[in-house]
């Protein structure tokens, strides 16, 4: 099957199993993922991120999946702005979870189509969706033609990571991404229960550098060791079991997951002559906001 095709399969399936995946703990604030939004993004209190929001008229949450950040924009923004989540393969179920809600519309996209009849934004959020499109920066490009004046977009996209963990995604996406959502899902059990085990056992360990393999010097988690370096198996204890596993699935499953630098993400920013504000870079991914 092609790599689009099956990329976006996979996330329909994934949306339509799993309609309010971590739809709660996005919208709790304090919560692990809550902060990790707002946090990366450069925002340290409720009243900043609603600060930022604030003066938006229009905002585009493009590749809004479920609709759960759809909805976190909503709940912190004005009464008065206008929201719109695109999505190709999770439209039907961001649009069920946002029912009620006034102001917030969805629509069946694909970024990489032409975005014309969606007219212009002051805000474009896209978090964790150009590294699954077939052309990432094509995707970025294409949504920067839709910023207002003076409008901002922020994205997040996956980081290319030590070399022995690029490894194994590789490997485990070539092993499960041609199998059927039940299959997949069910081939993830194992590493979410690898993930939990480590996790459970609260062991730090205190390593050295190790250049050849990218490990950095310090101490870490055992289970947040394992993930940066060697292998996602992720395990949040907030989220329950098949959350966790859907989780697992979704990194593995999709085969267009690219990974990039920050040097390469910069550079789509110049290219769209924009003037970059805000600079972020975890383990995982890699956050920058700028304005045109
Ligand atoms: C990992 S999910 C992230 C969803 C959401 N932004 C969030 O943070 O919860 C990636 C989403 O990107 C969407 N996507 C991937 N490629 C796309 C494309 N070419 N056009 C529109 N949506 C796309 C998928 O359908 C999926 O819902």
């Amino acid at each position: 099957m092609e790599n689009t095709e099956q990329t976006h399969n996979s996330f329909h399936d994934k949306w339509e199993q799993n309609r309010s995946l971590a739809f709660t703990e996005t919208l709790k604030e304090g919560s692990d993922i809550f902060n990790w939004i707002l946090n990366r993004n450069g925002f340290f209190s409720v009243i900043e991120f609603r600060q930022w929001l604030s003066k938006r008229e229009h905002i585009l949450d493009a590749g809004c999946g479920n609709g759960r950040v759809t909805a976190l924009l909503k709940k912190y923004s004005s009464l008065e702005t206008d929201i719109l989540g695109i999505d190709f393969a999770g439209a039907d179920v961001a649009r069920e979870n946002l029912t009620g809600l006034e102001r917030v519309r969805v629509q069946q996209k694909d970024l990489l189509g032409d975005l014309a009849d969606l007219g212009y934004f002051d805000l474009i959020y896209c978090q964790e969706v150009l590294h699954h499109t077939a052309d990432p920066r094509g995707a970025f490009l294409n949504l920067c033609t839709r910023l207002n004046d003076k409008g901002e977009i922020a994205i997040y996209v996956y980081k290319k990571k030590a070399p022995l963990r690029e490894y194994a995604d590789d490997y485990v996406r070539s092993q499960i991404s041609e199998l059927p959502y039940e299959k997949a899902m069910e081939s993830m059990r194992a590493l979410t229960e690898l993930g939990k085990i480590l996790s459970d056992l609260k062991i730090k360990v205190q390593v050295p550098h190790v250049p050849v393999i990218g490990i950095e010097a310090g101490e870490y988690e055992i289970q947040r060791f394992i993930y940066h370096f060697f292998l996602k198996c992720f395990w949040n204890p907030s989220l329950s079991y098949e959350d966790n596993m859907a989780i697992n699935y979704d990194w593995y499953h999709p085969q267009l997951c690219t990974r990039h630098t920050l040097e390469e993400v910069e550079s789509w920013f110049l290219e769209a002559g924009l003037k970059i504000v805000h600079r972020y870079v975890d383990y995982y991914g890699i956050t920058v906001r700028g304005i045109k």
